[in-house]
């Protein structure tokens, strides 16, 4: 394997990360790159367990169709199963199904999870998994959003990396992470760099000024017209003055 492997959690790579997938050469594909590519193998670590590796019988499968009837694969419980009870186990990391029928992942969850020592996720493909695994073992079911991907994998990397640049160590400024979209109902203002001017078009004034105090101001007034504009969801809340779940409360 391309990156390094761990049984688990340790202390020098304190997050850990086990993702049960048919597909495991996806990984650690973008992860591996960039701020979080870095940080594998010292801030966190990873581990694939091949699910086509539980496979029983010459001319077994990972997958069968479904009974009822209908369109599609689903994922065998006594594949997926052996895999979840040889893989090492989840060293009281939670376990998460990738599912367009799970609850909505957001910060909060991103946040909760980078405080804790890793996670194992669950790719599906085809049509999806057999529902005895979920009911049998204590997987929530979670989704990147109302749309459908071809299989969790894509999910399970879109979900890591909002956890992995919330630990400490993976991103160099601590404070980036407090001031960006979802950190509060509002989303970000827009940002501005050199040349002052391109294409005819000039920074905002105030940018330039020096004076904090009404850069603050128009930062706020900018992300208020944009969440008003796009997210009516989030104008609302915001406005109600309660943050709800999904966003990061102060602590
Ligand atoms: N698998 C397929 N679609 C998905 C989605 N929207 N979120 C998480 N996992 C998925």
């Amino acid at each position: 394997m391309m990156f390094p492997t761990h049984d688990g959690p340790t202390e020098n790579s304190p997050f850990h990360a086990t993702i049960i997938t048919v597909f495991p050469d996806m990984f650690p594909g973008p992860l591996g790159l960039s701020t979080t590519g870095r940080a594998l193998g010292s801030v966190w670590s990873l581990d694939t367990v091949d699910l086509k590796n539980f496979v029983t019988g010459p001319f077994g499968r990972v997958d069968d169709s479904p009974f009822g009837g209908g369109a599609g694969m689903v994922l065998r419980p006594d594949v997926v199963g052996q895999a979840l009870e040889t893989g090492g186990g989840f060293q009281g990391r939670p376990c998460y199904y990738l599912s367009p029928r799970g609850q909505r992942f957001t910060q909060a969850h991103a946040v909760s999870l980078a405080k804790g020592s890793g996670v194992v996720l669950l790719c599906g493909r085809y049509e999806g998994l057999d529902q005895r695994v979920l009911d049998h073992y204590t997987i929530t079911e979670i989704s990147m959003g109302d749309y459908v991907l071809s299989g969790g994998e894509i999910a399970a990397m879109a979900m890591l990396d909002a956890c992995l640049r919330l630990l400490p160590g993976v991103m160099g400024n601590q404070d980036s992470g407090t001031e960006e979209s979802f950190s509060t109902p509002l989303l970000e203002y827009p940002h501005y760099t050199r040349p002052a001017e391109w294409k005819g078009m000039d920074v905002p004034k105030v940018l330039r000024s020096g004076h904090h105090a009404a850069i603050k101001a128009w930062r706020k007034e900018q992300a208020e017209r944009i969440t008003r504009d796009r997210r009516p969801d989030l104008w609302e809340i915001y406005t109600s003055g309660m943050p709800p779940d999904c966003f990061v409360k102060d602590e």
